[in-house]
């Protein structure tokens, strides 16, 4: 350690006399800070992440009249948004995060980028099927095996009115003692309070990939009123990059937004934050009063920072599932229909994981699907792409989709949004593992949002962050 210290101090008071060029890569992502070809960028605030959470701390900071600098690593804004473009109409297809739910946080943010939303896609058909044998599974069959639908959307709205601490939108403000049945897996509540009805909306979205063993509390933090689906608003034009790319734009562009940037390292002081990043036209330092911390925070995603003992200590209990979604083409399946993998020898239909919850057809491009595998353990990509090709195969041979001679289903698009469901143990929670993280919030001028500090919800985060960051950041 000592050593590492002089060593650097050496250098970086060598590169003042004496510049070399290579010495941000003789040093390594963590020292290179003495690069003399770094631009410097002074801003308010500095947010690194560009997806729902930090593209939207991003705006409203900028409304509120505050500098701000937005890093991304990827090369578009959006994060697990996933927009596929046909290539020959040039259509669009959401196959990652589709709609929002209708609030007036995110009416604002959408009036305020400027894109259009409604209140309704197309309807689909739906079919039920195992999608491990293919068999197709009769409506009636599911209607007896989880009940009745409207009946348990009321049972479950009751479950959320007991609970305003938890389901508000505001982050994690957890009483002293924590009802016990928030800690049932959510099969058992499933059962306790009747709420198999609305199983089949939620194999649909359950993307948890483990659903019935997941922890109530985190359910319920997640699928709230607004949230659920019920008086979701989606794109007009079926788009959802749009809405990021009209903010990558409201934003200044890349005059304060930078794309395919790393993080090299951040350094934060009493007197402020400095961020080193590499971006593919160089390597520039921000200098901020603010750090807004907007990606998910597990330990190896953080290499990058000076992390305190608490920071460190805190995240490094956090665990997270795994999910990617794929575009497969040529699957035969129905344009404007869905098939929901529903396995009749498990509670409620609901498909035990590595799951894949749904084949979900294309509104606007023909003879295109989407399709997910989550799972709370890692697979490999190889793994994936194959499991994904073997349902798709399974069920167009079950279920009769025609298909052109000579043409076979192909994945046109896969993509990785691990780590998903960033979340701790019931034994951390009740621990006051929240209560900790609240109390990091405007330490080391950091402040965290996203998924992990609500619920993987766009809403959600939005008004959390909208509620809970900004008038904090705003003051401090
Ligand atoms: C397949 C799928 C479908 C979904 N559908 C919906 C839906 O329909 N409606 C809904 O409300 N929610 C949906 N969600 C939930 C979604 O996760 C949240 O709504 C929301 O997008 C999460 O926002 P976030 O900012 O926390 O994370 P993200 O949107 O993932 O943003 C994190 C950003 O940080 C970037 N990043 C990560 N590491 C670094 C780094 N080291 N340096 C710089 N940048 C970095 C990432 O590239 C990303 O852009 C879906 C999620 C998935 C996976
Ligand atoms: C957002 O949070 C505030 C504060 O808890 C709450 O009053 C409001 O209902 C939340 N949701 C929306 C959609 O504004
Ligand atoms: C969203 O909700 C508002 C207020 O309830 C309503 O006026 C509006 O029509 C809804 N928007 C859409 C696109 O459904
Ligand atoms: C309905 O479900 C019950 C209990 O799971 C089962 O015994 C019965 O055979 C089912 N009926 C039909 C028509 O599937
Ligand atoms: C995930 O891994 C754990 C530990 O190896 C194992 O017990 C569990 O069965 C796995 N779960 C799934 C769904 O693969
Ligand atoms: C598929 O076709 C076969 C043979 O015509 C038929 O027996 C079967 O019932 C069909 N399956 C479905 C799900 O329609």
């Amino acid at each position: 350690m000592q050593h590492a210290w002089n060593m650097s101090m050496l250098l970086s008071l060598f590169a003042l006399v004496a510049p070399v060029p290579t010495f941000a890569h003789i040093l390594g992502p963590n020292h290179a800070w003495g690069g003399r070809s770094s631009n410097i960028v002074q801003k308010d605030v500095v947010v690194i992440g560009g997806g729902a959470a930090g593209t939207y701390a991003t705006v409203r900071l900028q409304q509120e009249g505050k500098s701000v600098a937005l890093i991304e690593k990827k090369n578009r804004l959006g994060g697990h948004v996933d927009t596929y473009i046909d290539p020959t109409t040039g259509n669009p297809f959401d196959y990652g995060v589709i709609y929002y739910g209708n609030s007036s946080v995110t009416r604002n943010f959408f009036d305020y980028v400027g894109v259009e939303m409604e209140s309704s896609l197309q309807e689909k058909t739906q079919v039920y099927a195992n999608f491990n044998t293919g068999a197709k599974v009769a409506n009636s069959v599911v209607a007896n095996e989880t009940g009745n639908f409207q009946a348990a959307i009321g049972a479950w709205m009751k479950q959320l009115e007991k609970y305003p601490w938890l389901t508000d939108q505001t982050g994690f403000h957890l009483p002293a003692t924590i009802p016990e049945e928030l800690f049932l897996p959510f099969g058992e509540y499933i059962e306790k309070y009747n709420l198999g009805g609305f199983t089949t909306l939620l194999s649909y979205t359950a993307q948890q990939g483990n659903l019935l063993e997941t922890p109530t509390f985190y359910f319920m933090k997640w699928l709230n009123i607004p949230s659920s689906g019920f008086g979701g608003i989606w794109q007009k034009d079926q788009n959802n990059q749009k809405i990021y790319d009209a903010a990558f734009n409201k934003l200044g562009g890349a005059s304060n937004v930078y794309l395919s940037s790393k993080v090299d390292a951040v350094r934060r002081n009493s007197w402020g934050v400095e961020v080193c990043f590499s971006t593919p036209s160089g390597q520039y330092i921000v200098r901020a009063s603010q750090l807004i911390m907007a990606i998910p925070p597990k330990i190896d995603n953080l290499g990058f920072l000076d992390i305190s003992s608490t920071e460190q200590s805190l995240f490094m209990q956090l665990q997270n599932n795994y999910i990617s979604t794929g575009v497969v083409l040529n699957s035969g399946l129905p344009d404007a229909s869905v098939v929901i993998n529903f396995d009749t020898t498990q509670p409620f239909g609901i498909p035990p994981a590595p799951v894949n919850p749904v084949l979900s057809g294309a509104s606007l491009i023909s003879n295109a699907a989407f399709t997910q595998w989550a799972s709370p353990n890692y697979t490999s990509p190889d793994a994936i792409e194959a499991g994904m090709l073997a349902d798709v195969d399974r069920l167009q041979k079950s279920l009769n989709f025609t298909v052109p001679a000579g043409t076979k289903p192909t994945l046109a698009q896969v993509s990785d949004h691990s780590p998903y469901f960033i979340h701790v143990s019931e034994e951390a929670i009740k621990s006051g593992f929240y209560d900790k993280v609240n109390a990091l919030q405007g330490q080391k001028r950091t402040w965290w949002t996203g998924a992990t500090f609500e619920s993987e919800d766009t809403a959600n985060i939005w008004n959390f962050t909208n509620v809970e960051i900004l008038p904090r950041v705003l003051k401090a």
